[in-house]
């Protein structure tokens, strides 16, 4: 895809995170695959595209993980403190943002540390399908499996409909200013918010969802890096 028509945009990584689900000794961004951590992949893929105007990522204050990678020098990557949740350290990241001098009507892509094998073909596709967005959007993936809802005693109560459910993905691209306001009302008001889109949803906007790659993978459980090691066995 030629780059020459797909918009300028920021990004910003929150990565400050424990991700207890790993079971790890560190937080989960942290853990190596192929010769670097899980975050250094997850920034490589913003880092060389020639539509980025800059890059925040948002890390624990003590954070004793950072300074020790190569990329804590990096001159296009920008600090900011993580919050108490995900929806906290990405407000901070905005900011931080808007300090390095991004506009109200910049687009802001937002990706998951823990999501190391973001294709460059995604980026430009989400980028390319929301140029013109009024509203913006996210990568995901249409529910292949069939869907139970289970009941607290860990028995089905009922088989769901999968037809129009999708797993959301990141990067999710959205508009500085309107996901700005619309993350701080959500906090404001103690809605539960597990990603940018449903901050845009809770104000009343509805995101359009673009189908990427399933590798696009969230590290969450020890098997899934295990299987990212795998499949990247000798690269560097
Ligand atoms: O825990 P989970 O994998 O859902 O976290 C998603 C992303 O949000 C991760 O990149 C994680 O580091 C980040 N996060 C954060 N600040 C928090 C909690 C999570 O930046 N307080």
């Amino acid at each position: 895809m030629s780059t020459a028509f797909l918009p300028s945009f920021w990004a910003l990584v929150p990565a400050a995170g424990v991700g207890s689900r790993m079971r790890a000794d560190r937080p989960k961004q942290y853990l190596q695959l192929a010769g670097k951590t899980i975050l250094e992949h997850s920034l490589g893929c913003f880092l060389d595209h020639p539509q980025l105007s800059g890059l925040v990522v948002s890390l624990a204050a003590d954070d004793p993980y950072w300074p020790t990678l190569a990329c804590a020098q990096d001159p296009r990557i920008q600090r900011a403190e993580g919050g108490r949740e995900r929806a906290d350290s990405v407000l901070n990241g905005l900011l931080r943002l808007t300090e390095l001098g991004a506009q109200e009507q910049d687009w802001v892509l937002v990706h998951d540390a823990a999501r190391p094998n973001l294709a460059r073909s995604d980026l430009d596709l989400l980028l390319a399908e929301l140029a013109d967005d009024p509203v913006g959007g996210l990568l995901g993936v249409p529910a292949r499996d069939t869907l139970k809802r289970a009941g607290a005693d860990g028995r089905v109560r009922e088989t769901v409909d999968r037809a129009l459910i999708w797993q959301a993905y990141t990067p999710q691209m959205f508009r500085l200013g309107p996901l700005h306001r619309a993350l701080a009302e959500a906090l404001v008001a103690d809605v539960a918010i597990t990603d940018e889109s449903s901050a845009i949803e809770w104000a009343g906007q509805a995101p359009r969802l673009i189908e990427g790659r399933a590798d696009n993978l969230k590290i969450t459980r020890p098997e899934d890096l295990d299987w990212l090691r795998q499949r990247w066995a000798g690269r560097r």
